[in-house]
């Protein structure tokens, strides 16, 4: 059976973007993959978290993989820093990658532009998303459109290792949904939906009430054509929409331009709010059950100990190739 490895990151509650792009992938593909999910706290912390928030949303996350349909029988899911793997393979890796690669990172820049303070792990970041995939000699990484770059790099890395060293590396793919793999902000349809935007309308959260989520969808920025026709260039505000639709319904976007033929963007926006509540009431409310509960400790802690024993196999390896520490007798 192939491996699978993922990541997402506890800083704020997640988007429907995260859900579209990453999380809705994972559970369809833990029936056919051994699947590692990961909520990866130490990503978190290269930009500034509040100590007690990060905490929960280590467990909001956590509970929301499980309440979003990831079967623990079927999956591992664990948190990055109980598995100190993760952060060993890590610094070997940045032991090898190049600073010059580490700063052309989009998302680098991105987080680092017009700042005079950027920690040194925001640069160093990739590396240790590297060592989460090769630790656990994952064939495919489902990931939203934004990682490709990171996955690029991680195969880079992998190369540059096995040629290096030894050659115990698998090269993973990645594995980029069709529709959904970018959805977009709701008041700035040409930047990504993200979950650290300072304007709150621009994304939905994976816990937003009813009410939350169809004033925002009523607010988003479309244009003045009022045709409900998908063409990312020209309509990109109703573009979005329509992927979202038609993720979420699980029909081709061709069919519900269909259905609003003749028809405004009011009445496509008012059922478009109600796909998404019914979408997202059933994962709430089991979220709510798990969160504080002694069933989602028990996933993670034996999540954790599961990882950790393929994730300290990959380390040896590692450490042996590099010539680390003794070799025991
Ligand atoms: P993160 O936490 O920013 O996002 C988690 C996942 O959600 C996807 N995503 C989106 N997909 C569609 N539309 C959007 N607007 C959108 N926003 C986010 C991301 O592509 C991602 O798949 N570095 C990673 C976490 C990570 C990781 C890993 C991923 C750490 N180690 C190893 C894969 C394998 C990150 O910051 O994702």
């Amino acid at each position: 059976m192939k491996t699978i490895f993922s990541g997402i990151q506890p800083s704020g509650v997640i988007t429907l973007g995260n859900y579209i792009g990453a999380i809705k992938q994972f559970i369809e593909l833990q029936h056919d993959y051994d699947c590692y999910f990961c909520v990866v706290d130490q990503h978190a912390i290269t930009v500034p978290q509040d100590r007690l928030e990060l905490r929960k949303n280590i467990k909001r996350l956590s509970a929301l993989y499980v309440a979003a349909g990831l079967d623990p029988e079927k999956a591992t899911l664990f948190v990055q820093s109980e598995v100190p793997a993760h952060s060993q393979a890590a610094w070997m890796l940045q032991c090898i990658a190049y600073i010059g690669e580490l700063e052309r990172m989009t998302q680098f820049k991105d987080k680092s532009s017009g700042k005079d303070a950027v920690s040194a792990g925001l640069l160093t970041y990739p590396p240790l998303m590297a060592a989460d995939i090769l630790l656990y000699g994952a064939d495919l990484v489902p990931v939203g459109e934004d990682q490709k770059q990171h996955l690029e790099l991680t195969r880079d890395l992998a190369e540059r290792f096995n040629n290096r060293y030894n050659d115990i590396f698998t090269i993973p793919e990645v594995r980029i949904p069709k529709v959904g793999a970018r959805i977009m902000s709701l008041q700035e349809p040409t930047k990504k939906m993200s979950k650290s935007d300072a304007n709150q309308r621009a994304f939905i959260t994976l816990l937003d009430e009813p009410n939350q989520i169809e004033k925002k969808i009523k607010s988003a920025v479309t244009d003045s054509d009022g045709i409900v026709k998908y063409d990312k260039e020209n309509k990109p505000g109703v573009s979005n929409l329509l992927s979202i639709y038609s993720i979420l319904e699980n029909k081709p976007i061709s069919e519900i331009e269909q259905n609003y033929e003749g028809k405004g963007y009011g009445e496509f926006k008012a059922d478009l709010a109600n796909v998404v509540i019914n979408a997202l009431a059933p994962i709430q409310e089991r979220y709510k059950e798990l969160l504080d509960s002694k069933e989602l400790d028990d996933i993670l802690d034996a999540g954790a100990e599961k990882a950790a024993k393929k994730a300290n196999k990959m380390l040896k390896k590692m450490e042996n190739a590099m010539g680390l520490g003794r070799k025991r007798r």
